[in-house]
Protein backbone atom coordinates (compact mmCIF):
# COMPACT_ATOMS: atom_id res chain seq x y z
CA UNK A 1 0.00 0.00 0.00
CA UNK A 2 1.52 3.54 -0.88
CA UNK A 3 2.43 5.72 2.19
CA UNK A 4 0.95 8.98 3.32
CA UNK A 5 3.30 11.57 3.82
CA UNK A 6 2.56 14.57 6.04
CA UNK A 7 -1.34 13.98 5.19
CA UNK A 8 -0.96 13.51 1.42
CA UNK A 9 -1.90 10.25 0.37
CA UNK A 10 1.05 9.77 -2.26
CA UNK A 11 0.26 7.31 -5.16
CA UNK A 12 1.91 5.92 -8.25
CA UNK A 13 1.30 8.55 -10.44
CA UNK A 14 2.17 11.29 -8.17
CA UNK A 15 5.35 9.41 -7.69
CA UNK A 16 5.83 8.93 -11.38
CA UNK A 17 4.39 12.14 -13.32
CA UNK A 18 5.39 10.84 -16.88
CA UNK A 19 3.11 7.56 -15.76
CA UNK A 20 0.27 10.09 -14.87
CA UNK A 21 0.79 12.27 -18.29
CA UNK A 22 0.36 8.40 -20.17
CA UNK A 23 -2.65 7.55 -18.01
CA UNK A 24 -4.71 10.82 -18.03
CA UNK A 25 -3.38 12.21 -21.83
CA UNK A 26 -4.61 15.76 -22.00
CA UNK A 27 -3.33 16.91 -25.86
CA UNK A 28 -5.97 19.46 -26.33
CA UNK A 29 -4.88 21.46 -22.98
CA UNK A 30 -8.64 21.41 -22.83
CA UNK A 31 -8.74 22.21 -18.82
CA UNK A 32 -6.11 25.10 -19.32
CA UNK A 33 -8.08 26.07 -21.85
CA UNK A 34 -11.40 26.01 -19.73
CA UNK A 35 -9.55 27.79 -16.98
CA UNK A 36 -8.38 30.37 -18.59
CA UNK A 37 -11.79 31.00 -20.73
CA UNK A 38 -13.26 31.67 -16.75
CA UNK A 39 -10.91 34.19 -16.38
CA UNK A 40 -10.94 35.95 -19.66
CA UNK A 41 -15.15 36.14 -18.90
CA UNK A 42 -14.33 37.48 -15.62
CA UNK A 43 -11.76 39.84 -16.24
CA UNK A 44 -9.32 38.79 -13.77
CA UNK A 45 -5.99 39.92 -13.46
CA UNK A 46 -2.66 38.66 -14.81
CA UNK A 47 -1.39 37.34 -11.64
CA UNK A 48 -2.81 33.22 -10.89
CA UNK A 49 -1.89 30.08 -8.47
CA UNK A 50 -2.35 26.86 -9.61
CA UNK A 51 -2.77 25.03 -6.70
CA UNK A 52 -2.19 21.45 -6.99
CA UNK A 53 -0.40 21.87 -10.56
CA UNK A 54 0.51 18.04 -11.23
CA UNK A 55 2.42 18.19 -13.79
CA UNK A 56 2.10 21.57 -14.63
CA UNK A 57 0.60 21.33 -17.96
CA UNK A 58 -2.63 23.86 -17.02
CA UNK A 59 0.07 26.10 -15.48
CA UNK A 60 1.89 26.59 -18.67
CA UNK A 61 -1.19 26.89 -20.67
CA UNK A 62 -1.89 29.79 -18.75
CA UNK A 63 1.31 31.23 -18.63
CA UNK A 64 1.45 30.84 -22.71
CA UNK A 65 -1.85 32.30 -22.69
CA UNK A 66 -0.06 35.88 -20.88
CA UNK A 67 -0.17 34.98 -17.22
CA UNK A 68 2.37 35.33 -14.80
CA UNK A 69 1.53 31.72 -12.74
CA UNK A 70 2.96 30.07 -9.70
CA UNK A 71 1.91 26.40 -9.55
CA UNK A 72 1.59 24.67 -6.14
CA UNK A 73 1.87 21.17 -5.28
CA UNK A 74 3.01 18.79 -2.31
CA UNK A 75 4.72 16.27 -4.85
CA UNK A 76 7.96 17.02 -5.26
CA UNK A 77 8.33 14.44 -7.89
CA UNK A 78 5.12 16.27 -9.83
CA UNK A 79 7.15 19.72 -8.95
CA UNK A 80 10.65 18.09 -10.62
CA UNK A 81 8.78 17.13 -13.55
CA UNK A 82 6.92 20.30 -13.94
CA UNK A 83 10.52 22.41 -13.88
CA UNK A 84 11.66 20.49 -16.76
CA UNK A 85 8.56 19.47 -18.59
CA UNK A 86 6.47 22.68 -18.58
CA UNK A 87 9.04 26.22 -18.08
CA UNK A 88 7.48 29.33 -17.68
CA UNK A 89 5.68 29.44 -14.13
CA UNK A 90 7.10 29.20 -10.91
CA UNK A 91 7.16 26.18 -9.19
CA UNK A 92 6.93 25.41 -5.36
CA UNK A 93 5.84 23.15 -2.78
CA UNK A 94 2.60 24.10 -0.69
CA UNK A 95 -0.16 22.41 0.65
CA UNK A 96 -3.48 22.55 -0.32
CA UNK A 97 -4.60 22.55 3.71
CA UNK A 98 -2.91 25.93 4.48
CA UNK A 99 -0.81 28.39 2.66
CA UNK A 100 0.53 31.80 2.71
CA UNK A 101 2.07 33.52 -0.40
CA UNK A 102 1.14 36.94 1.42
CA UNK A 103 -1.38 39.08 1.65
CA UNK A 104 -3.22 40.57 -1.95
CA UNK A 105 -0.66 38.60 -4.09
CA UNK A 106 -2.77 36.76 -6.61
CA UNK A 107 -5.83 37.76 -9.37
CA UNK A 108 -6.88 34.29 -8.98
CA UNK A 109 -6.39 30.75 -8.13
CA UNK A 110 -7.01 27.78 -10.14
CA UNK A 111 -7.42 24.55 -8.83
CA UNK A 112 -8.71 21.57 -11.20
CA UNK A 113 -9.20 18.38 -11.89
CA UNK A 114 -10.92 17.56 -8.43
CA UNK A 115 -7.46 18.74 -6.46
CA UNK A 116 -9.22 20.94 -3.85
CA UNK A 117 -11.65 17.40 -2.85
CA UNK A 118 -8.28 16.65 -1.19
CA UNK A 119 -9.59 18.86 1.79
CA UNK A 120 -10.98 15.78 3.20
CA UNK A 121 -11.99 17.46 6.57
CA UNK A 122 -13.92 20.85 6.71
CA UNK A 123 -10.93 22.08 8.41
CA UNK A 124 -9.29 21.50 6.01
CA UNK A 125 -11.98 23.15 3.32
CA UNK A 126 -11.78 26.49 5.78
CA UNK A 127 -7.92 26.43 5.71
CA UNK A 128 -8.17 26.36 1.72
CA UNK A 129 -10.23 29.03 1.52
CA UNK A 130 -8.79 31.07 4.24
CA UNK A 131 -5.51 30.75 2.48
CA UNK A 132 -7.26 31.52 -1.39
CA UNK A 133 -9.10 34.81 0.53
CA UNK A 134 -5.69 35.80 2.10
CA UNK A 135 -3.61 34.95 -1.17
CA UNK A 136 -6.19 36.93 -3.56
CA UNK A 137 -6.88 40.81 -4.03
CA UNK A 138 -10.76 42.37 -3.49
CA UNK A 139 -12.70 40.98 -6.45
CA UNK A 140 -9.66 38.08 -7.30
CA UNK A 141 -11.72 34.52 -8.64
CA UNK A 142 -11.24 31.10 -7.54
CA UNK A 143 -12.00 28.94 -10.72
CA UNK A 144 -12.47 25.01 -9.52
CA UNK A 145 -13.31 22.08 -11.31
CA UNK A 146 -13.83 18.67 -9.73
CA UNK A 147 -16.55 15.64 -8.70
CA UNK A 148 -19.78 16.04 -7.81
CA UNK A 149 -20.64 14.61 -4.67
CA UNK A 150 -23.97 15.11 -5.85
CA UNK A 151 -23.53 12.64 -8.53
CA UNK A 152 -23.53 9.65 -5.76
CA UNK A 153 -27.05 10.10 -4.66
CA UNK A 154 -29.31 7.79 -5.98
CA UNK A 155 -26.61 6.61 -8.38
CA UNK A 156 -24.35 3.74 -7.88
CA UNK A 157 -22.65 3.55 -11.40
CA UNK A 158 -19.84 4.36 -10.59
CA UNK A 159 -19.72 1.95 -7.81
CA UNK A 160 -20.93 -1.20 -8.76
CA UNK A 161 -17.66 -2.89 -10.16
CA UNK A 162 -14.37 -2.29 -10.56
CA UNK A 163 -12.72 -0.50 -13.48
CA UNK A 164 -9.99 -1.67 -15.46
CA UNK A 165 -7.96 0.63 -17.79
CA UNK A 166 -4.68 -0.99 -19.67
CA UNK A 167 -1.88 1.53 -21.82
CA UNK A 168 1.23 1.03 -22.95
CA UNK A 169 4.30 3.19 -21.09
CA UNK A 170 7.88 2.14 -22.11
CA UNK A 171 7.42 -1.28 -23.81
CA UNK A 172 5.69 -2.40 -20.82
CA UNK A 173 1.50 -2.63 -20.60
CA UNK A 174 0.53 -1.41 -17.40
CA UNK A 175 -3.02 -2.77 -16.30
CA UNK A 176 -5.12 -0.77 -13.16
CA UNK A 177 -8.08 -1.91 -11.71
CA UNK A 178 -9.77 1.16 -9.75
CA UNK A 179 -12.66 0.25 -7.40
CA UNK A 180 -14.83 2.99 -5.94
CA UNK A 181 -16.37 3.06 -2.23
CA UNK A 182 -18.63 5.79 -0.35
CA UNK A 183 -17.64 6.22 3.02
CA UNK A 184 -20.65 8.19 4.12
CA UNK A 185 -19.59 8.72 7.76
CA UNK A 186 -16.44 10.74 6.30
CA UNK A 187 -18.35 12.25 3.37
CA UNK A 188 -15.70 10.93 1.06
CA UNK A 189 -15.21 8.79 -2.07
CA UNK A 190 -12.42 6.02 -1.30
CA UNK A 191 -10.69 4.57 -4.12
CA UNK A 192 -8.34 1.57 -4.38
CA UNK A 193 -6.70 0.89 -7.35
CA UNK A 194 -4.25 -2.52 -8.20
CA UNK A 195 -1.22 -1.37 -10.90
CA UNK A 196 0.18 -4.48 -12.76
CA UNK A 197 2.76 -4.85 -15.63
CA UNK A 198 2.83 -8.19 -16.21
CA UNK A 199 6.72 -8.97 -16.37
CA UNK A 200 5.91 -10.93 -12.65
CA UNK A 201 6.71 -8.46 -10.17
CA UNK A 202 3.74 -7.74 -7.01
CA UNK A 203 1.26 -5.85 -7.87
CA UNK A 204 0.73 -2.53 -6.14
CA UNK A 205 -2.45 -1.47 -4.60
CA UNK A 206 -3.05 2.16 -3.42
CA UNK A 207 -5.37 4.19 -1.66
CA UNK A 208 -6.75 7.68 -1.41
CA UNK A 209 -10.23 9.54 -0.94
CA UNK A 210 -12.03 13.18 -1.96
CA UNK A 211 -14.00 14.35 -0.36
CA UNK A 212 -17.63 14.20 -1.59
CA UNK A 213 -18.94 17.76 -1.64
CA UNK A 214 -22.44 18.58 -2.76
CA UNK A 215 -23.38 22.03 -4.87
CA UNK A 216 -25.04 23.58 -1.71
CA UNK A 217 -22.34 22.87 0.25
CA UNK A 218 -19.54 24.12 -1.35
CA UNK A 219 -21.76 27.23 -1.92
CA UNK A 220 -22.43 27.96 1.25
CA UNK A 221 -18.28 27.01 2.78
CA UNK A 222 -17.43 29.82 -0.51
CA UNK A 223 -19.78 32.66 1.00
CA UNK A 224 -19.23 32.02 4.45
CA UNK A 225 -15.20 32.51 3.77
CA UNK A 226 -16.51 35.84 2.11
CA UNK A 227 -17.10 34.50 -1.93
CA UNK A 228 -19.54 35.55 -4.12
CA UNK A 229 -20.76 32.58 -6.29
CA UNK A 230 -20.24 33.64 -10.05
CA UNK A 231 -20.92 30.03 -11.48
CA UNK A 232 -21.65 26.59 -9.50
CA UNK A 233 -22.41 24.27 -12.51
CA UNK A 234 -22.19 20.36 -13.93
CA UNK A 235 -21.09 21.42 -17.16
CA UNK A 236 -19.74 21.63 -20.06
CA UNK A 237 -16.11 21.64 -18.56
CA UNK A 238 -13.13 19.99 -19.32
CA UNK A 239 -14.14 16.50 -17.63
CA UNK A 240 -17.92 16.54 -19.14
CA UNK A 241 -19.71 14.27 -21.78
CA UNK A 242 -20.12 16.29 -24.44
CA UNK A 243 -16.57 18.03 -23.55
CA UNK A 244 -16.65 21.80 -23.34
CA UNK A 245 -15.45 23.99 -25.97
CA UNK A 246 -14.62 27.71 -26.63
CA UNK A 247 -17.75 30.10 -27.07
CA UNK A 248 -19.80 27.54 -25.16
CA UNK A 249 -21.63 29.26 -21.85
CA UNK A 250 -21.93 27.35 -18.57
CA UNK A 251 -24.84 25.30 -17.36
CA UNK A 252 -27.43 25.57 -15.25
CA UNK A 253 -28.04 22.23 -13.38
CA UNK A 254 -25.20 21.04 -10.95
CA UNK A 255 -26.67 17.15 -10.95
CA UNK A 256 -24.27 14.69 -13.47
CA UNK A 257 -20.66 14.04 -12.36
CA UNK A 258 -18.41 17.11 -12.27
CA UNK A 259 -18.66 20.72 -10.94
CA UNK A 260 -17.33 23.89 -11.81
CA UNK A 261 -17.05 26.94 -9.72
CA UNK A 262 -16.42 30.20 -10.37
CA UNK A 263 -16.36 32.71 -7.25
CA UNK A 264 -14.96 36.30 -6.61
CA UNK A 265 -13.45 37.38 -3.26
CA UNK A 266 -15.96 39.76 -1.99
CA UNK A 267 -14.61 43.78 -2.21
CA UNK A 268 -14.24 44.68 1.10
C1 LIG B 1 -5.42 14.84 -10.06
S1 LIG B 1 -3.93 15.73 -9.85
C2 LIG B 1 -4.37 17.20 -10.71
C3 LIG B 1 -3.16 17.81 -11.34
C4 LIG B 1 -3.46 18.99 -12.23
N1 LIG B 1 -4.20 20.03 -11.57
C5 LIG B 1 -4.17 18.49 -13.47
O1 LIG B 1 -5.34 18.89 -13.64
O2 LIG B 1 -3.55 17.75 -14.25
C6 LIG B 1 -4.00 16.23 -8.18
C7 LIG B 1 -2.73 16.90 -7.70
O3 LIG B 1 -2.97 17.37 -6.37
C8 LIG B 1 -1.78 17.17 -5.62
N2 LIG B 1 -2.11 17.17 -4.19
C9 LIG B 1 -2.75 16.21 -3.47
N3 LIG B 1 -2.88 16.60 -2.19
C10 LIG B 1 -2.33 17.84 -2.11
C11 LIG B 1 -2.16 18.77 -1.05
N4 LIG B 1 -2.60 18.50 0.18
N5 LIG B 1 -1.57 19.95 -1.33
C12 LIG B 1 -1.10 20.24 -2.59
N6 LIG B 1 -1.24 19.40 -3.63
C13 LIG B 1 -1.83 18.21 -3.38
C14 LIG B 1 -1.22 15.85 -6.13
O4 LIG B 1 0.16 15.74 -5.85
C15 LIG B 1 -1.53 15.95 -7.62
O5 LIG B 1 -0.44 16.51 -8.33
Amino acid sequence: MTPEVNGHARTLLTDRPELYEARFPDPGRLAGRWAEDCLRRHGAGPRVLDMGCGTGRDAAHLHGAGRRVTAADLSEPMLAYARIHRPGPDYVRADLHGFDFGPGVFDAVVCLDSALLYCHTNEQLDRFLSSCRRALGPGGLLVAEMRNGAYFLGRTDLLDSPTDAAFAWRGAVHRSVTTLSVDRTAQLLRRTRVWSTGDGAEPVEERSAWRLLFPQELRHFLTAHGFEVLELHDGPGPSTEPLWHEGLPPGRTADADRLHVVARAARH
